[in-house]
């Protein structure tokens, strides 16, 4: 996407926090990245200025969680037109969404100013390395002629394979069975934050498969509480290591919830609250 904006030296925005690949492959592409900070309700657009493109994740911030407001999508897309800039929109987890109706696209708002994004990363999995865009027209030459050089890296017999569970509903099928499956890990982990955890803040919990645990205390001692959590076999990170400038993170942890077998799940819950308890015993 980034060689087909075709405008190395320009800048694009990327929200703070998000997952440091992304603007980090931006970078190699020749681009400047400007970080621009989130608040609940999503991206601070009032900081945009001339960048090429910004990077928003819509749906479910991330790692936050938080959903572009309303009032933010109309003001992001007006930032957009008035610039000329392309918006890339990262629907990254949109499957799963648990305590409302989906939250509808930012690109079928505007798609001549919009590339939506999607991946099965987190439908089905990592390693299948299939994603796909919906791309304003201006931009489909472009992304034509980075194709040509790259789409042998996407397996067209798996391409195909999707194709077909897509076409018998057997994705939808398998989508409506992890939404049941994960809403319950999700609900399991945060009752078990809201009972044994007192002090503790789990957020971002509407979609997607993971949760932000915020505890209180300084962001200096996310160390310890990593170093604490792994000692108990939990592997989660650090909230920080989302951030520009992971000093000005407030202390917490990205859970990913999707990852444990079924059967080793409410272990995984025990020792992730074993662990947290025991951290917040000994920083009093
Ligand atoms: C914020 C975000 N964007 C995009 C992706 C998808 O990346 P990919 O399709 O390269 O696996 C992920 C996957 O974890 C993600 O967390």
């Amino acid at each position: 996407m980034c060689q087909a904006l075709n405008c190395a030296g320009a800048s694009i925005a990327f929200e703070d926090p998000t997952l440091p690949e992304c603007p980090a492959v931006a970078e190699m592409a020749g681009l400047r990245v400007n970080r621009i900070g989130v608040d609940r309700d999503g991206l601070l657009v009032d900081d945009l200025t001339d960048e090429a493109a910004a990077v928003v994740t819509p749906a479910h911030q991330f790692p936050l969680g938080f959903t572009l407001s309303a009032q933010r999508r109309l003001q992001l897309l007006s930032w957009a037109r008035r610039t000329g800039a392309v918006i890339v929109e990262d629907d990254y987890d949109g499957e799963f969404r648990y305590d409302r109706q989906p939250v509808g696209a930012l690109q079928g708002l505007d798609p001549e100013h919009v590339v939506y994004t999607g991946t099965a990363s987190k439908s089905i999995a990592p390693a299948l390395r299939i994603a796909w865009l919906a791309a304003p027209t201006h931009l489909v030459p472009a992304l034509r002629e980075v194709l040509r050089f790259d789409e042998t890296h996407v397996n067209v017999i798996d391409q195909l394979a999707l194709a077909s569970m897509i076409r018998r509903g057997d994705l939808d099928r398998h989508l409506r069975r992890c939404r049941t499956r994960y809403r319950q890990r999700r609900d399991r982990l945060g009752r078990a934050v809201a009972t044994q955890l007192p002090g503790a803040r789990l957020s971002g919990i509407a979609a997607g498969l993971h949760a932000v645990l915020e505890l209180p205390g300084p962001p200096s001692a996310e160390q310890e509480l990593l170093d604490r959590l792994a000692a108990h076999g939990v592997a989660v990170d650090g909230l920080s290591s989302f951030r520009h400038r992971p000093q000005d993170s407030p202390l917490g942890v990205v859970v990913g919830y999707a990852t444990p077998p079924q059967p080793m799940y409410d272990g995984a819950v025990e020792a992730l609250v074993a662990a947290t308890r025991a951290y917040c015993a000994d920083a009093v």
